[in-house]
């Protein structure tokens, strides 16, 4: 889908919902693996657990309150002017010309919060999603995409949209462009599985995006887009192998996994697990594999958090296939 990157395009919805009553909808949306290894600030996927709920309730009263954060620690401010949630939401309803309607939201966090699995994406397009189904919005989801942007750049002092755009449209999404925003979704190969391992160390995306070196040189460019080109390749071919090889980033991953603990061992122990790749999870700290299989999958996520035990680091660990639903209306 080609998409000017213009929010006041969006129209009004065309049915509008009462401005009270209580009613509400509960949204769960999805953790996102961004980046996907060579492909920075470009390529993205949805997996199908962890992922951030949203209770969005209407009320009386015009303007946004958040009622209830839990799952972060007393990290997230409940101030509205401050949450990324509130806020893209707010840039929404100023879109569609309805600052008459009053919101309250509770956000659960169910999942880390700076761990490189899109986080605050997850929370900031369940509370989009919830807001399009409150007020009746039967525009395509992704026109909610620059707003769930404005949440990213909060976040993290950045619009990038790789977590952003698999959470809200689910499957994987490639974005061609920024400017215009040109966000495509492609396909892969049924059977693909990820393991994620999120060593509990803090990586905020704010610096691990410091430290990248901001000038490449030809020799590693070509480099580079040879290994998108042969990812992308590979998806459309449904080629695992191909896909695999191409899983490579000499750009941003020999800076960034100095942040990660043992990072280059883990490679190791799941490459020789039969892997078809391993890398950073956006900014990190988490790393993610693709494998062929759920069992491999499994076995490689249990080896590595037993690695990360013996050194002394906690750990979470998931396993999904690619989620192509994206967001879910759950109540
Ligand atoms: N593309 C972003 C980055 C993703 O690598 O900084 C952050 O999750």
């Amino acid at each position: 889908m080609k998409m000017e990157n213009k929010e006041q395009e969006i129209k009004a919805p065309t049915i509008i919902a009462p401005p009270s009553g209580g009613r509400g909808v509960h949204v769960f949306a999805p953790a996102t693996v961004a980046n996907v290894v060579c492909g920075f600030d470009v390529l993205g996927f949805a997996v199908n657990e962890p992922g951030d709920e949203v209770i969005m309730r209407l009320t009386n009263k015009p303007g946004i309150t958040i009622s209830k954060i839990t799952g972060d620690d007393g990290r997230l401010p409940l101030d509205p002017a401050k949450n990324t949630v509130s806020v893209s939401v707010q840039h929404y309803l100023q879109s569609v010309g309805r600052t008459d309607v009053g919101l309250d939201i509770e956000l659960h966090k169910k999942m880390p919060i700076g761990s490189g699995l899109g986080s605050s994406s997850a929370s900031t397009v369940a509370g989009l999603y919830a807001i399009k189904t409150l007020l009746g919005d039967d525009a395509d989801p992704a026109k909610l995409l620059p707003f769930a942007m404005k949440g990213e750049e909060m976040a993290c002092g950045h619009g990038h949209a790789d977590n952003v755009a698999p959470a809200l449209l689910g499957g994987f999404v490639l974005i061609r462009s920024y400017d215009p925003l040109d966000v495509i979704r492609l396909p892969h190969p049924a059977g693909l599985y990820c393991a994620i391992v999120f060593p509990d160390v803090d990586v905020p995306t704010r610096e691990a995006r410091q430290i990248i070196r901001q000038k490449i040189n030809m020799k590693d460019a070509v480099t580079q887009w040879g290994n998108i080109a042969g990812l992308v390749s590979g998806l459309f071919m449904q080629d695992i192998d191909l896909i695999g090889r191409s899983m490579k980033d000499i750009l941003v991953e020999p800076v960034r996994s100095m942040l990660i603990p043992d990072f280059y061992k883990m490679r190791e122990i799941a490459m020789g697990m039969g892997a078809v790749s391993f890398g950073i999870s956006g900014s990190g700290p988490s790393v993610f594999a693709f494998t062929k299989d759920e069992e491999t999958a499994k076995l490689i996520t249990q080896k590595l958090q037993q690695h990360l035990t013996s050194i002394k680091i906690g750990s979470n660990i998931y396993v999904s296939t690619i989620n192509d639903a994206g967001p879910k209306v759950l109540g």
